[in-house]
């Protein structure tokens, strides 16, 4: 197997580093790219950064270092970004310039020597989709719904009816021809960042992958960092003895996929020219509610802590979207296989020896200061 330089930015957060330490562990030369963020790092070297990794500081939206971050690099894993989808909303000029902004410049430097570059990858994200893809059985036809009305969801009235019959929509995969309408700045960034890869990597001949993760969790999420997915959320809150905040009735759903299987997607593109030039759904195509995460992880922690089921809801919150994943098995040769429970199971061990200080209470409440929580 052939050995690359490898550059990841944003390779001391959560994917990034599980990335970095299984491309370390298959014997290639990987250099680090992040400015560690202080929301998710809080000003700290996180125990984690792989040691046989090379690590720059430093900022996307800085040419300099960045042109020197690419020095004999063949190969680039772009998963440096700002995370939070709330936040997104308020602080948009800080979410435009590291996503949109800070890969503009990434590609910039590289087109400035195409013939250097093997291989880009970008991390893209569900959340470009808005809500998932639904069937309707009584016209027997695939529906793919925008946003629930505001007036809808005043009236506690969560799912989605058929326009046409009435009858109620079922959740189904939702494949990468899906429309896209991302609901938040954070998703149009990240549409952004997958169509700025795919249309650069394209033109100069750099090829050019997109991933679209799907709800990842594993070891390594910053629990102390409120805006990130509800399974960090909720084990903050558990292990702090809080309940979880669970909105709208806990019914709606989403895929979660374990972040070794983003890793091994990534892998997969890196080692067969199958996907090049296409983005890509990344998820296990099994959909899980919200209260069976909550459930989950307060059993795996034994706590026995009632969740707190608000009915309240998230601005540009989606009832369902599970993955499709058959267009990533057919050309990557992708298979999930950690199963939620193995998964959950891992994320808990390392969990029950975090101190995560809680501070979805406070975020909670800034949504709520900027009418994102109704
Ligand atoms: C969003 C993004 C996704 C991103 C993820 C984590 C969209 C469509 N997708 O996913 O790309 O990876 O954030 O940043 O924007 N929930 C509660 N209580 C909480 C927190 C969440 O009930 O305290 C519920 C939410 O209402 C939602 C579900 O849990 O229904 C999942 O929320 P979250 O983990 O934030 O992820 P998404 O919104 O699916």
């Amino acid at each position: 197997m052939e050995r690359y330089n490898v550059l990841v930015t944003g390779g001391a957060g959560f994917i990034g580093s599980h990335l970095v330490d299984e491309l370390v562990r298959r014997g290639h030369r990987v250099r680090i790219y992040d400015s560690l963020v202080d929301q998710v790092h809080q000003g700290k070297v996180p125990d984690h950064l792989n040691a046989d990794a090379e690590f720059i500081q430093g900022d996307m939206c800085d040419s300099t270092a960045v042109a020197k971050a690419l020095e004999g690099i063949d190969v680039v894993y772009h998963e440096a970004a700002e995370v939070g989808v709330g936040q997104s909303m308020y602080e948009i000029v800080r979410y435009v310039k590291a996503n949109d902004l800070g890969t503009a410049v990434l590609l910039e430097e590289m087109i400035k020597r195409p013939a250097q570059f093997r291989k880009l990858m970008v991390a893209s994200s569900m959340s470009i989709y808005g809500e998932g893809a639904y069937r309707c059985r009584g016209c027997n036809k695939t529906v793919t719904p925008f946003l629930r009305s505001n007036e809808q969801l005043v009236t506690h009235d969560w799912d989605f009816k058929c326009e046409t019959c009435g009858t109620r929509l079922e959740p189904i995969g939702t494949a990468e021809e899906k429309p896209l309408f991302p609901t938040s700045v954070y998703a149009v960034s990240k549409q952004d960042q997958e169509q700025y890869c795919l249309a650069v990597g394209r033109a100069y001949k750099i090829p050019t992958v997109a991933f679209r993760y799907f709800n990842v969790y594993g070891t390594r999420q910053a629990l102390s960092n409120p805006y990130t997915g509800v399974c960090a959320i909720f084990s903050s809150r558990l292990l702090n003895n809080q309940p979880p905040t669970i909105f709208e009735d806990g019914e709606q759903s989403r895929d979660f996929v374990h972040v070794s299987d983003i890793v091994q997607a990534n892998l997969r593109a890196l080692e067969t020219d199958g996907g090049d030039y296409e983005a890509m759904n990344v998820g296990t195509g099994r959909p899980t509610s919200v209260k069976q995460i909550s459930r989950l992880l307060a059993k795996g922690l034994e706590k026995d802590i009632v969740p707190d089921i608000v009915g309240k809801y998230r601005e540009g919150d989606i009832r369902h979207c599970v993955a499709d994943i058959s267009k990533i098995k057919r050309l990557l040769g992708y298979e999930p296989k950690v199963s939620l429970e193995k998964g959950m199971e891992e994320l808990l061990g390392w969990v029950s020896k975090q101190e995560a200080v809680d501070k979805v209470s406070a975020a909670t409440a800034e949504l709520a200061a900027h009418s994102l929580v109704k």
